[in-house]
């Protein structure tokens, strides 16, 4: 029982002036909370991770509960030090302690390691992550022991800074390394008087100074990893520098990304070599996309799976669906979940697709609605056409066998089954099978009237 990791997470927020959570708002597409846990979870196994939960316990608990990890709660939020009293009977057992901030996201694996590491290294009662932003606003400053020790004096909070004190530019980053012993036979002795009349994690500096026992700093190399987002701008700048990561991920690997800094993507997302991706591009989620393929601007793929060769053109949303190689979508096309576009396949203009799957080179090029449907190889759908997949109680379905003709606005009311090869004059109703080879007309024959639109026009001149 060497290390547990303990992740301060009850807090409200109340600079937020959100009802969510603050633990709970995303950035680059994953709750901070996720963050910190994700990054915990590559030290320690997730029965050694501790989460701190408070304010809306239960959404916060739900958020991550399926990874495994423990839970302390905190149910009133009487600051940092308070947070980790409230933990002292889960993880007074453990040799030491790594405390993370659930509204720090940005840490990685590797400086809590480093964090653990000259923890041990130094033989410290409590090693302090610190960094030097340009921006100091917000942090407690970390006052060391003078003549470049690494050895700390003090944390002091923002609104208790001296002048003297303000010259100090390094800032605590809420992650801690606490050895147990020194820190639980401590903690106790935190107490109040301060600006918010809150127990502080950070007087915990000076009561083991006091003690005679070490406090070290450790500063992070790159000041953005111990970002905190208190503020949805601070979060909105923490969620820009994530999507760049990633953009920049994708660029090594030779994807081509136009203004990247319009894109939005998740940090999941994989991208094959020689794609090109437009300005303002969403890629969301699990999405992968092949190589050689153009995303024109303005499209939103969220758990996609694109082939190779793909053209998405400007302004298509593909949500929970597959297209294979070579296939052109779009403009504005609309893949809702479950769509299934086979190689070759075209989907074009206003084409809404849902629970579908399109054969192999088969074309619906114009303003047409695909649902619940299985469409074989090499047909044609017409522009206009629509399948009535609702009758007003249950879904059902359209099978449309391979090299079928459908003509323009026509509508196929389901369940039907159009045999292969069959070819369905335009504007029919088809409301029965049709077979393979056939023709099926479903409308009224038309009229001609000689000379009535003539006459019509006599009388009005008459009148
Ligand atoms: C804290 C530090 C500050 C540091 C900054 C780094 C203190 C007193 N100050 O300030 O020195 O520079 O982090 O980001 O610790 N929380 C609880 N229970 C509570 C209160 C807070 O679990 O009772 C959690 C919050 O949900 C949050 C974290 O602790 O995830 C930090 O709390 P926050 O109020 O954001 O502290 P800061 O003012 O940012
Ligand atoms: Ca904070």
């Amino acid at each position: 029982m060497q290390f547990a990791i303990v992740i301060m997470a009850a807090g409200k927020g109340t600079r937020l002036k959100s009802k969510r959570p603050k633990v709970l708002h995303e950035v680059g597409g994953k709750p901070l909370i996720r963050h910190v846990v994700d990054a915990a979870r590559q030290i320690v196994p997730p029965e050694d991770i501790y989460v701190i939960v408070g304010h809306e316990a239960g959404l916060v608990r739900d958020s991550v509960s399926a990874l495994g990890v423990q839970f302390v709660e905190q149910t009133q939020q009487r600051g940092t030090g308070h947070a980790i009293q409230t933990a002292r009977q889960a993880v007074q057992g453990y040799e030491n302690v790594i405390v993370l901030s659930g509204d720090v996201p940005l840490i990685r694996p590797e400086t809590i390691r480093a964090v653990r590491d000259f923890h041990l290294e130094r033989r410290a009662a409590m090693t302090v992550l610190t960094a030097a932003p340009e921006d100091l606003r917000g942090y407690g400053r970390v006052i060391r022991k003078p003549n470049g020790s690494d050895e700390v004096q003090e944390i002091v909070e923002p609104k208790a800074l001296t002048p003297d004190k303000e010259k100090a530019r390094e800032i605590n980053s809420g992650i801690y390394g606490f050895a147990g012993k020194p820190l639980f036979s401590h903690i106790e002795n935190l107490g109040t008087d301060n600006a918010h009349g809150e127990f502080y994690l950070t007087d915990m500096a000076e009561i083991l100074v006091k003690a005679g026992e070490r406090v070290v700093a450790l500063e992070a190399k790159d000041p953005d990893e111990v970002l905190g987002a208190n503020t949805i701008t601070e979060m909105m700048a923490i969620d820009g520098k994530l999507r760049l990561i990633t953009a920049r991920r994708l660029m090594a690997e030779g994807v081509t990304i136009f203004r990247p800094e319009t894109s939005v993507i998740d940090s999941g997302v994989m991208v094959g070599p020689d794609t090109v991706i437009e300005p303002f591009v969403q890629l969301l989620g699990e999405t992968k996309v092949g190589s050689e393929c153009r995303i024109r601007s303005y499209s939103v793929l969220e758990h996609a799976t694109v082939g190779n060769h793909v053209l998405v053109r400007q302004g298509c949303i593909i949500s929970q669906s597959r297209v294979d190689d070579g296939v052109l979508l779009g403009p504005y096309a609309h893949l809702r979940p479950e769509s299934e576009i086979g190689e070759g396949a075209h989907v074009g203009n206003f084409v809404e697709t849902k629970k579908v799957r399109l054969g192999k080179g088969s074309k619906a090029g114009h303003l047409a609605y695909l649902g619940d449907a299985e469409i074989g190889e090499g047909v044609n759908v017409g522009a206009g056409v629509i399948t009535c997949n609702y009758d007003g109680v249950a879904k059902r379905k359209t099978v449309i066998g391979d090299n079928v003709f459908v003509g323009s606005d026509s509508t196929l009311v389901a369940p039907v089954k159009l045999g292969n090869g069959s070819y369905i004059a335009a504007g029919s109703c088809i409301t029965e099978d049709v077979p393979e080879d056939a023709l099926a007309l479903g409308r009224s024959r038309q009229t001609i009237k000689e000379g009535w639109a003539a006459q019509r026009r006599n009388k009005k001149q008459t009148l």
